[in-house]
């Protein structure tokens, strides 16, 4: 189990400049934060349609951390380059 965890720590590190990656694609789709938490019910209502009792409370959870991870991650990734290019707006114009 332990080495399991370890596993899972280590893929999820992997894929985050993927994650981050997808997040700023989705600023450029014209995605914004509420939309997140609108796409994350879905989600879950889908679940419960989908899996019936088979979507327990811990099943739910589970999806629920899963999903704000990576929401989380994209919304931060999409904040930081959007102040990234804000700064850059910023000393460009100050050059003149
Ligand atoms: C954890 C959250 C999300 C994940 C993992 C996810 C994943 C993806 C992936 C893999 C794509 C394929 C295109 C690409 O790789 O850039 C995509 C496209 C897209 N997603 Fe998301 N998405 C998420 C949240 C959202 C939210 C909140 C919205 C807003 C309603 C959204 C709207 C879109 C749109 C508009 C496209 C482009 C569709 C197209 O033009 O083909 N996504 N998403």
């Amino acid at each position: 189990m332990k080495e399991l965890a370890k596993v899972q720590i280590i893929q999820g590190l992997l894929i985050m400049p993927a994650v981050q990656e997808l997040g700023r694609r989705h600023a450029d789709y014209g995605v914004q934060e509420a939309h997140y938490a609108s796409v994350g019910t879905a989600l879950l209502w889908a679940l419960r349609q989908g899996l019936g009792p088979q979507c327990t409370s811990a099943v739910k959870a589970a999806w629920a951390a899963a999903y704000t991870l990576l929401a989380d991650a994209m919304q931060a990734a999409a904040a930081e380059s959007a102040y990234g290019a804000e700064a850059m707006q910023t000393v460009t114009s100050a050059e003149g």
